[in-house]
């Protein structure tokens, strides 16, 4: 049972994207809390311009209304609170503790399970509305082959079907108490958290900047949510979005060396 997030919700055999829906809502003006579902997205959207595959019925595709009084540079902390909510909700739901990759992504048996799309509308120098989109592969019994390598789905892992239902109760209650804590200006220890699910810290990570390849290890992530990567060479470069990969290569990614 949620208190500050009220709804109302909005529930869809089919969208578009859960997302877009709710930016619409957002800017004609619908209140925080506002939460649309869909079983299933004909576009669904993930980070850095990619497809979220979404199936009907298998998968979690839910998008949130925020409308925080904050800047726009504190939306990747935001992000962060809202990942931590996804692994203890997952816990509380299914019993299964995922690991975050920097910033949201979630892992469960070394593949991603779901993901976080953040997306805001400023106002001057202040978020107007922010929505939080969560993606999860639930009861998918396989993935496409092109994913198959890449990412599992809650089921898969557990052995047994999962309830969507249960595991959307249990973020919408997380987040909020999060979220609440995040509002009263105690990220640090919600990053703190953050920091005992990610299994991203002490690996060798590579990064993309612009034509340049960073490698490194990452070190830590500062209070503002950038990841920060030492270079052989000792240099600490500050990772503010994007995508890292301790693997192969990387997608786009914003860096800077500080
Ligand atoms: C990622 O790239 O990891 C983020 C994936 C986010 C997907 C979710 S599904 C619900 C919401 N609607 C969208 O179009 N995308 C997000």
């Amino acid at each position: 049972m949620t208190r500050v997030l009220r709804g109302p919700i909005y529930h869809f055999p089919s969208l578009a994207s859960t997302n877009d829906l709710a930016k619409e809502l957002g800017a004609a003006g619908a209140p925080e809390g506002l939460l649309v579902v869909a079983e299933g997205q004909t576009r669904g959207r993930g980070r850095l311009g990619r497809q979220w595959q979404s199936p009907p019925g298998l998968g979690l595709y839910v998008s949130l209304l925020l409308r925080p009084a904050l800047a726009p540079l504190e939306l990747p902390q935001i992000t962060l609170t809202a990942a931590v909510a996804v692994v203890r909700a997952l816990r509380r739901a299914t019993g299964l503790t995922p690991g975050i990759k920097w910033p949201n992504d979630l892992y469960l048996d070394g593949k991603k399970v779901g993901g976080i799309l953040t997306e805001m509308e400023t106002a001057g120098d202040r978020i107007r509305y922010l929505v939080l989109g969560l993606g999860l592969n639930v009861n998918n019994p396989s993935l496409p082959p092109e994913l198959a390598g890449i990412a599992t789905s809650l089921a898969l892992v557990a052995k047994r079907p999962c309830s969507r239902l249960a595991i959307l109760q249990a973020w919408l209650e997380e987040f909020e108490g999060f979220y609440q804590r995040f509002l009263a200006r105690q990220f640090p220890a919600i990053l703190a958290e953050w920091k005992q699910y990610t299994v991203t810290l002490g690996q060798m990570v590579n990064v993309r900047q612009g034509q340049q390849l960073i490698s490194g290890k990452a070190l830590d992530v500062a209070e503002d949510g950038a990841l920060l990567v030492q270079t052989p060479t000792g240099a600490v470069a500050r990772v503010t979005s994007g995508e890292i990969d301790s693997t192969a290569g990387t997608r786009a990614v914003n860096a800077e060396i500080c």
